[in-house]
């Protein structure tokens, strides 16, 4: 009776190793251990086996058993391992081939939209001056939006703004807003790590208004730069370079006029010469506001956690529509966020261009 019972285990033994891929092992485990297998059989055949031998009988096929499973398990994981370093090796992807110019023939190209674009092209050229990208939230406590920039309760800029605030959060203790700016992102930026800090924050903002020229959401990009020795020269400098390169004019003209915002000092609103009959930039003796700068307030850098006295820096804030709008000539901006693919496809960047930084400037 043993014979059999060892022969059964040697030959599925081998079947188990001569096993080359899952299937092939599953047919020998059904073979063995499914419902007409051979070790199956032996073990229904107990009942047949003499009382005083049936205790070691089926003790015996137990072990021959639990060895096949063991050894079908074993078997299964190679197997496995195996078939999953043949499939990546079938699916390997060069990452460095350059992606193709034009899509495969029938395919609808897409386009990147003119936001993002944008987004795209000041991050390549702010880079290229050292700066990272730093984010935060767009719903936003009221102490970073406003206190921590020297805009306390009651301070009139509130009322500028046109804040949509958020019902209070039960427990939290402080208010929550739809952030009016990305100029929070600065606070945090700064509770964050030290200086010396080069960031820019590309991203949403919120205010109440709603016309041809207003839209409830719409995005900015601040700008953050803290150092030892940052003066006034150095936020000119780099705001000239990045208006010429982004709107790749090397002769653009650009006014520094004095303005105020409670988290600089001094202040100054950027404005960059244009045609106001033709809309053509860099001509003409009309002059167009683009952005808002200054250096960054004593009180702004001491709410921070930041020592006035040992750090300063500049900071700026820009609509990336409105910067959009004029480089594209798009006239009118309710339809950056109407999805009317006729509108993207004319507007948008090709997909697969990559973005390079032209040589104005
Ligand atoms: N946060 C200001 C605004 O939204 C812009 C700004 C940013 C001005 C940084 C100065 C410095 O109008």
């Amino acid at each position: 009776m043993s014979d059999d019972l060892d022969a059964i285990r040697a030959s599925t033994e081998a079947a188990v190793a001569a096993a080359s891929d899952l299937r092939g092992l599953d047919a020998v485990r059904v073979g063995a251990l499914g419902k007409s297998g051979t070790l199956t059989a032996l073990l229904k055949g107990l009942g047949a086996v003499a009382p005083e031998e049936r205790k070691a009988r089926g003790a015996a096929v137990n072990a021959v058993k639990q060895a096949v499973e063991r050894a079908l398990e074993e078997r299964r994981g190679a197997l496995e391992a195996a078939a999953l370093d043949a499939r990546l090796l079938a699916e390997r992807l060069d990452v460095s081939l350059p992606a193709r110019p034009h899509p495969p023939a029938g395919a609808e190209s897409g386009a990147i939209h003119p936001i993002a674009r944008t987004v795209e092209e000041l991050t390549a050229i702010f880079g290229a001056m050292g700066f990272t990208v730093a984010e935060g939230p767009d719903i936003e406590s009221d102490w970073y939006n406003f206190n921590a920039l020297n805009i306390p309760a009651h301070h009139p800029a509130r009322q500028d703004q046109d804040t949509f605030y958020l019902p209070p959060a039960h427990g939290a203790g402080f208010e929550t807003v739809l952030r009016t700016h990305t100029s929070p992102v600065q606070a945090r930026t700064m509770l964050a790590g030290d200086p010396p800090i080069r960031v820019i924050v590309p991203g949403r903002t919120y205010r109440a208004d709603h016309d041809a020229t207003h839209s409830p959401m719409f995005h900015q990009v601040e700008g953050l730069v803290l150092d030892r020795q940052i003066t006034l020269g150095h936020l000119k400098g780099c705001l000239i370079d990045f208006l010429r390169v982004f709107f790749n004019i090397a002769d653009l003209p650009v006014r520094f006029r004095a303005s105020y915002f409670p988290f600089t000092e001094p202040s100054m609103e950027v404005d960059i010469g244009w045609d106001r009959r033709t809309g053509e930039l860099g001509r003409g003796s009309d002059w167009l506001e683009i952005l808002g700068s200054g250096m960054v307030h004593p009180k702004v850098l001491a709410n921070c956690g930041i020592d006035p006295q040992e750090w300063q820096g500049f900071a700026f804030g820009m609509g990336i529509e409105r910067i959009t709008m004029l480089k594209h000539g798009i006239p009118d901006l309710r339809p950056f966020y109407e999805s009317d693919v006729r509108w993207l496809r004319h507007y948008g960047a090709p997909a697969l261009a990559p973005f390079t930084l032209h040589d104005a400037g």
